[in-house]
């Protein structure tokens, strides 16, 4: 499996590392741990209250800023042109950083028009706050759409084996975009599958390293989270995996469509 996920317009580190809940201490405490066995693509968001904290950790851990790959989120209720550029400002502050390498749009937002939100973002790309810009909880429709209007790369979106997303896996692909997949451990809920529990005897791994091999065999980056070293380390270590077309199809099989993060402002899903 590759460890870089190449599009036309962008590289970005297959494995990431999701921040959500993690704040204060541990947030800086557990980012530092994640740079230290390897990864090399952040998660954080405006929304999260721990880009001091992300940034901070980055800085003290003696990784070079340029080697990796951060990402935050512009909360929906920013969207506004002005509040895109005014929250952007505000989150590079907190990082301590010039720019950051990805800046998505957390959810779809009623208001403005997105057309007037990925303009915004796209000034504040051509003026190099950001280095690519996307979206993020964007249904299949939404995201041609988006795709149409501005040249975003990603559409971060719920995905783990008991949900699939091909529709927007497809019209993705159609524009030469990544999909990045929250939650891929379903939220801790992999762990007992027996399924994913009889693959992992097999390679000699645990259920979550399965679910983030089948993600990267998939060309789909993953950002899963932990607060404990050693999970953070175990996540890390699956580049030996090589799933069997057999083991993929029974991952697959898994799918019931169900959605874990669903909050009352979330979209119409398709
Ligand atoms: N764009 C969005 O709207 C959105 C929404 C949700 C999430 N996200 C992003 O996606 C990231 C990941 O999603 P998530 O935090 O919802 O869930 P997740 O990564 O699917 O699962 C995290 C849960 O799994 C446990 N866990 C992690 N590795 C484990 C392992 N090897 N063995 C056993 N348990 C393990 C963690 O517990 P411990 O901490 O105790 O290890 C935690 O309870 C977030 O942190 C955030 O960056 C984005």
């Amino acid at each position: 499996m590759d460890d870089v996920i190449e599009t036309g317009r962008c590289n970005v580190p297959a494995l990431g590392f999701g921040t959500w809940q993690l704040e204060g201490d541990e947030a800086y405490d557990a980012v530092r741990a994640a740079l230290e066995v390897g990864y090399r693509h952040i998660d954080t968001a405006q929304a999260y209250g721990n880009e001091e904290e992300v940034g901070r950790a980055l800085a003290d851990s003696g990784v070079d800023r340029d080697e990796v790959f951060v990402t935050t989120k512009i909360w929906k209720d920013n969207a506004a042109p002005r509040d895109v550029a005014a929250s952007t400002t505000e989150s590079l502050r907190r990082l301590g950083m010039d720019r950051v390498d990805l800046l998505l749009l957390h959810w779809p937002a009623d208001d403005p028009p997105l057309e007037e939100t990925l303009a915004a973002m796209t000034e504040l790309l051509d003026q190099g706050q950001t280095r690519f810009i996307g979206v993020s909880n964007f249904p299949s429709q939404a995201l041609d759409r988006a795709a149409h209007l501005a040249p975003i790369v990603t559409d971060q979106v719920e995905h783990h084996p008991y949900l699939a997303v091909d529709e927007i896996k497809s019209v993705a692909a159609e524009h030469d975009l990544f999909v990045t997949a929250y939650s891929p451990l379903a939220r801790g809920r992999v762990l007992d599958d027996e399924v994913l529990g009889g693959i992992a005897e097999a390679h000699g791994k645990t259920p979550p390293q399965i679910v983030l091999a089948w993600l990267l065999q998939a060309g789909v980056s993953a950002i899963p989270r932990s607060r404990s070293p050693e999970r953070i380390a175990q996540n890390f270590d699956i580049f030996d995996i090589d799933l069997s077309d057999d083991e993929i199809a029974r991952i697959d099989g898994l799918d019931r469509g169900r959605r874990l993060i669903d909050p009352p402002f979330a979209p119409a899903w398709d």
